[in-house]
Parts: C-alpha cells; structure tokens; sequence
C-alpha cells in the first residue's frame, strides 16, 4: 500500500514507516501545506490529509498527521499549540510548569487516511506521561527530552527512537489505523 504522508517532518515519516509495515510511505513534497487552524488534533490532520489527497499520486493513500503534547496542569496546554511553541517549546513548557508538582501530560496524535477513492479513516493514539524537570537524552525530537513515559524512569529522547517506534502515541495511531483498515474491508 503506497500512501504520501503530508508533511515534512522526517521524525514523523521514520516513525510511521516502523509502525506501518506493509505501507510504502514518502512525504508529500509540498511547500505550501495548509496553516493548522482546527479546533483539535483530529481537525487538523483531516485537513492536511485532504491537501494530501489534493496532492498526492491518485493511486496513493494520502495521511495526514497532527500531534502534540499536553499537560494536565496547564488545561492541556500547549495541545494543537505545540508546534508554534515548538521552537523554545522545551524551556517555555518548564518555565510554565516551574514548581509545579502536578506534572501529568500526555502525547497526542491524531491520523487520518484517505484512499484513493475517497474514504476516509480517522484514528488517534495517546501516550500518557509526565513532564520531566530538566531535559535528558539526545534522540526523538520535539518534547523528547522531558517527557517520561508513564512506568519509565527516563525520557523518550533517553529511551530511544527505537523504543519509540513501537510505543508512541504515534506508533499507537498507527496501529489504530491498521485495525480500523482491517475492520473497514
Ligand atoms: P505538528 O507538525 O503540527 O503536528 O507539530 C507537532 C509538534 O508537537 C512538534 O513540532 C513537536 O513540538 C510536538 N510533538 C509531536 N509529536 C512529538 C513527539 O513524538 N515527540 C516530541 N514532540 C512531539
């Protein structure tokens, strides 16, 4: 099954290609992917995911991927926020949280898939956790380095993209999907 994903984010793409086998997936070579204006994860890959399927080969799957993270103490902040935070989004989301000891978060990502002949599929995959008070470790991207997976001691940037590849919110959307594509026939 050969699908475009509408993005350009190579973490994403690595990460779904482990948690899709059997899926040939490229990233949809766009510039101009639409500005994320939803209310919610979900909203805003369905809107990516049609760009997609605007976009993508006609025989190809088009997905479309929101994510983020979330903390509880924050009222789910920063949510579909997290990539405009993202570029100071470490040290923002500790000063937000500095002497805070309800630290509770969790990753979220929504996936939507279109076929080629226009049905859709809509999935999400969370990954609960805390946020850590000092980044730690070098791999992932993103909030990576503080946020401690739920029964982990150490952050994903710590645990690994190849832990990640089969534990996280995006691995779990993932295989969502595949569940959802085999009951959809
Ligand atoms: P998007 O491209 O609008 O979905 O942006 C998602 C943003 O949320 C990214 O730029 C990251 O800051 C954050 N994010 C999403 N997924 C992850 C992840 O797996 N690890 C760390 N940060 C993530």
């Amino acid at each position: 099954m050969r699908a475009r994903l509408a993005s350009a984010n190579e973490h994403k793409l690595a990460e779904l290609r482990a948690a899709l086998p059997g899926w040939e997936l490229a990233l949809l070579d766009r510039a101009d992917f639409p500005p994320e204006t939803g209310a919610t994860f979900l909203e805003n890959a369905r809107a990516k995911a049609r760009f997609g399927r605007l976009h993508a080969p006609a025989d190809e799957w088009a997905l479309g991927e929101d994510s983020g993270i979330e903390a509880a103490v924050l009222g789910g902040r920063p949510g579909i926020e997290s990539a405009r935070w993202a570029e100071d989004g470490v040290a923002r989301l500790l000063s937000e949280l500095e002497g805070a000891t309800e630290r509770g978060a969790r990753y979220v990502c929504a996936l939507v898939a279109i076929a080629p002949d226009g049905r859709e599929l809509a999935v999400e995959g969370v990954l609960e956790g805390a946020v850590a008070h000092d980044p730690r470790g070098s791999e992932g991207f993103g909030y990576d380095p503080i946020f401690v997976p739920l029964g982990e001691q150490r952050t994903v940037a710590e645990l690994g993209d190849e832990w990640k590849r089969s534990h996280s919110h995006r691995a779990r959307a993932a295989a969502a999907l595949q569940s959802a594509l085999s009951g959809s026939g």
